[in-house]
């Protein structure tokens, strides 16, 4: 029983953070190496466009953290987004050559608009940057859209 959870859990983590629009059983196996003939997947490191969204990820995180706790300041601009439309995808991900440019400026322009707000705007400004996100997700890369679902926060 515990065995279970312990083996299951990181691999449902990996799940989640993984871009990925497999079923969870095909993704747990081929997070699983010695599960499979040699996943070529596992071996190759994240690329350029992954970090970079694993960056905007946590820069999202800390405003969010920032705002619960009545931080003053936001946290440091995130000047690495200007990387953004250069970053190298994953080897065969399909990158649209209409949507993603769009959906990356209005990214681009939500983070802007943060840090152009006033404080007691900040909260929706927030959220309409992590909107941002999702609208990107909802054509490119579905596997991160329950993460991004919970980033929004409560705006009174
Ligand atoms: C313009 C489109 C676009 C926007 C905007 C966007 N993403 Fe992504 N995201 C992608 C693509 C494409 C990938 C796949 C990258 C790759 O594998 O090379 C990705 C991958 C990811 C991943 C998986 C990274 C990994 O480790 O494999 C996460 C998590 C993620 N995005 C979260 C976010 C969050 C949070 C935001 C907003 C702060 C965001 N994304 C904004 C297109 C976008």
């Amino acid at each position: 029983m515990h065995f279970t959870i312990r083996i299951l859990f990181p691999l449902f983590l990996i799940g989640i953070i993984a871009c990925s629009a497999q079923p969870a059983d095909e993704r747990a196996t081929a997070a699983a190496p010695e599960l499979t003939s040699g996943n070529p997947q596992e071996v190759t490191p994240p690329s350029e466009l992954a970090l970079l969204m694993r960056r905007m990820a946590a820069h999202a995180d800390s405003v969010k953290v920032g705002l619960a706790r009545g931080d003053k300041e936001l946290p440091p601009y995130p000047t690495e987004i200007a990387t953004l439309f250069t970053a190298t995808p994953t080897k065969d991900m399909h990158i649209d050559p209409i949507t993603f440019p769009t959906f990356g400026k209005d990214y681009q322009d939500k983070v802007a608009a943060l840090y152009d707000a006033a404080r007691r705007d900040r909260p929706a400004a927030y959220n309409a940057l992590v909107q941002s996100c999702a609208n990107c997700h909802s054509t490119h890369c579905p596997g991160p859209m329950m993460r991004i679902k919970k980033m929004y926060v409560a705006v009174k």
